[in-house]
């Protein structure tokens, strides 16, 4: 069914509401098990109905993945980090395709030792290619209570949400002649392991197995995408999913770009928050990756 746009009063309800779900985060979350299912060392997950938990421990870490893969739409849920001590475990949320030539969008939260604050990393691929690490800390403690973090993501641009506050954006720059992901279907991931030979103060820092159990917990599960179910040809689920016909709410014209509140967050983040990102890395990339834009000085 496509919806038109003509400025009816339904219409303006059904879209204020988009908005506003949108905007401050008001949809409905859902149960795990409606969403998602456990996809590595299910004995380390524990779901109570309500709150599921991962842990990791010198057996193992654990992890969950959508039962469904989707195209453009927005995915939420809520963490709270594992606490004291976390130093050499990372907790991850993200969205991946598969094969070699896949898209992925990661938030990678990277423990600490008790007190020191975890970071969190996002990092963006296409086509198989990543290197577009960003690193930032947050305004927040994130052991101590649930917060959410959701990845928006539109034919126009992807956007990586902490408390409905954006963090960063990866804007569709294909005019410049640059590959956006917006033909592979993804699934939604989390999981927790060991990556202690990089993750926190640069890998000098082991995870303390006396410790363990390292657990991250998560609720307000919510995924609200396009569908592409596996038994469809993939060229089938983009062309519906992909429509020009605006019938998905993210395909609006006002979700194109942050508004200008979103915009001030951003900066706020970036200016408070930014520890490290790879366009201003001059080591790493003595060229500027193209995307960079003017963001180099
Ligand atoms: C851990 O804490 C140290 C000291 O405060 C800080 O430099 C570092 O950025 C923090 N995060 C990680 C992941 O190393």
């Amino acid at each position: 069914m496509a919806v038109s746009f003509a400025p009816s009063s339904a219409n303006v309800l059904f879209f204020t509401l988009f908005a506003a779900s949108v905007l401050v985060g008001l949809v409905d979350s859902a149960k795990f098990d409606q969403y998602f299912e456990a996809s590595w060392a299910q004995d380390h997950l524990e779901y109570d109905g309500e709150q599921l938990n991962l842990k990791l421990d010198t057996y193992s870490g654990a992890g969950f993945a959508s039962k469904s893969k989707y195209l453009f739409g927005k995915t939420t849920v809520q963490i709270k980090l594992v606490e004291g001590d976390s130093a050499g475990t990372v907790t991850a949320f993200y969205m991946s395709s598969d094969g070699p030539k896949h898209n992925e969008f990661d938030f990678e939260f990277l423990g600490n030792t008790t007190g020191e604050p975890y970071l969190v990393q996002t990092n963006v691929y296409v086509n198989g290619v990543g290197n577009r690490e960003e690193r930032l800390s947050l305004w927040f403690d994130p052991t101590k209570e649930f917060h959410s973090y959701s990845i928006f993501w539109n034919q126009r641009q992807v956007v990586f949400l902490v408390d409905e506050t954006p963090i960063r954006v990866f804007v569709n720059k294909e005019k410049e002649g640059l590959a956006f992901p917006k033909d592979q279907a993804m699934g939604v991931y989390s999981s927790i392991w060991n990556a202690d030979d990089w993750a926190t103060q640069g890998g000098r820092v082991k995870t303390d197995w006396t410790h363990a159990p390292f657990v991250a917990s998560y609720k307000g599960f919510e995924i609200n995408g396009c569908e592409c179910p596996t038994e469809t040809a993939a060229e089938e689920n983009t062309n519906r999913c992909s429509s020009g016909e605006r019938k998905y709410w993210w395909d609006q014209p006002m979700l194109s770009e942050l508004n200008l509140h979103q915009n001030h967050q951003l900066i706020w983040v970036r200016n408070h928050h930014l520890i490290y990102d790879y366009c201003t890395d001059s080591t790493r990339f003595p060229v500027a990756p193209l995307e960079c834009g003017h963001s180099r000085h």
